[in-house]
């Protein structure tokens, strides 16, 4: 059966893919967003360009943290995709409230406006970063995950345990996803595959922090897009529960790889430039992904050196580079 489901951040690069694929699928999708200036907001109103004529679309420019804007959208709807935020490890720790504010504020605002609405599904948009530095990889969520190093990393810990007590007290059965370095298409321009695909091509120098060994676990848009429509299809139960999975690629690529895909796929020499490690940052990320596969039947399909120069394709294609 179609239903109708609101996705937060409806604007934002993993927001609009979510979207768009559930408008595939015959869904009818209301968005929110107010567009945050966290990014340029001509990025956002692209990626809602593509949306809003399309067929069972509505969108609000509003705020999570609005209780209007919380019950207008939450009208009639069947399930809900929570995508808002204020993303990024470094820039929260120049501006900690605020991403209490959106990230926890934000988040409770929507969980109350559901109970009170008596809206049961919720997807929670979670991260790996809630692993923090001490955590034995690959990471389970079995791990406690109880020591965040970066105020965004204890805001999504935060969200998650909100999503427990909503859980625990009204009933509501929730996915909380934790991704893992997302990119693809229209990927947010601050994070690294973009930022560095950005400089190479213009021929700049990229800034490296650390010795090139940090090690992520990216994982493609698209597989993400397969583990969050399947989380929607698990919510579908009476049954109350908060089940917290991993959606990642399970495989683990150092940085200074990381820059020689991205150099290849484009054709260039990389110029470094070598800086000290930041604060916030996390050595490694790894996904154990089995409780998703069990739960969600996810398997990821996109393996790195595919999505770069996937990546790489569109970059060019949307910003007219040309191969030297
Ligand atoms: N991209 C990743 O690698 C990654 C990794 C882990 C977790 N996440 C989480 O996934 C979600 C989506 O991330 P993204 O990369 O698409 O980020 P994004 O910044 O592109 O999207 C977030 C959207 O939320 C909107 N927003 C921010 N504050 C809002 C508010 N108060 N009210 C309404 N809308 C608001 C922004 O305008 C933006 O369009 C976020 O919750 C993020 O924390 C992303």
């Amino acid at each position: 059966m179609k239903e109708r489901i609101l996705v937060t951040g409806a604007a934002g690069f993993i927001g609009g893919h979510t979207c768009s694929a559930l408008l595939d699928r015959g869904h009818e999708v209301v968005g929110i967003d107010n567009f945050d200036p966290f990014y340029e907001r001509s990025i956002k109103e692209e990626c809602l360009g593509q949306l809003i004529s399309r067929r069972g679309f509505s969108f609000l420019e509003g705020d999570i943290r609005n209780e209007q804007d919380v019950r207008q959208t939450l009208k009639g709807v069947d399930a809900v995709i929570h995508l808002a935020a204020r993303a990024g490890v470094r820039p929260s720790i120049e501006d900690p409230v605020l991403y209490a504010s959106v990230n926890l504020e934000g988040t409770v605002r929507l969980l109350e406006g559901c109970r009170q609405a008596n809206v049961r599904r919720f997807v929670f948009g979670s991260s790996s970063s809630v692993y923090g530095d001490s955590t034995e990889v690959p990471f389970s969520e079995d791990a406690l995950a109880l020591t965040p190093i970066s105020p965004y990393a204890a805001t999504k810990r935060g969200g998650e345990l909100l999503c427990q007590v909503y859980t625990h007290l009204y009933g509501l059965r929730i996915a909380a996803l934790r991704f893992f370095t997302v990119y693809g298409h229209r990927q947010r321009p601050d994070l690294a595959i973009h930022k560095f695909t950005r400089l190479l091509a213009a021929g700049s120098t990229i800034q490296q922090y650390g010795d090139g060994s940090t090690e992520r676990d990216y994982t493609h848009v698209d597989d993400i897009l397969r583990g969050v429509l399947a989380a929607v299809e698990w919510t579908d139960s009476t049954e109350p529960a908060l089940e917290i999975i991993n959606l990642g690629e399970s495989d683990t690529v150092k940085l200074d790889r990381l820059i020689q895909l991205i150099a290849s796929a484009l054709g260039v020499d990389p110029k470094i430039e070598r800086l000290p490690a930041q604060p916030g940052d996390v050595t490694r990320t790894y996904a154990d992904i089995s409780k998703a596969r069990r739960l969600l039947g996810y398997d990821p399909q996109v393996d790195i050196e595919d999505g770069i120069v996937d990546f790489v394709d569109w970059y060019k294609v949307t910003h007219g580079h040309k191969s030297p």
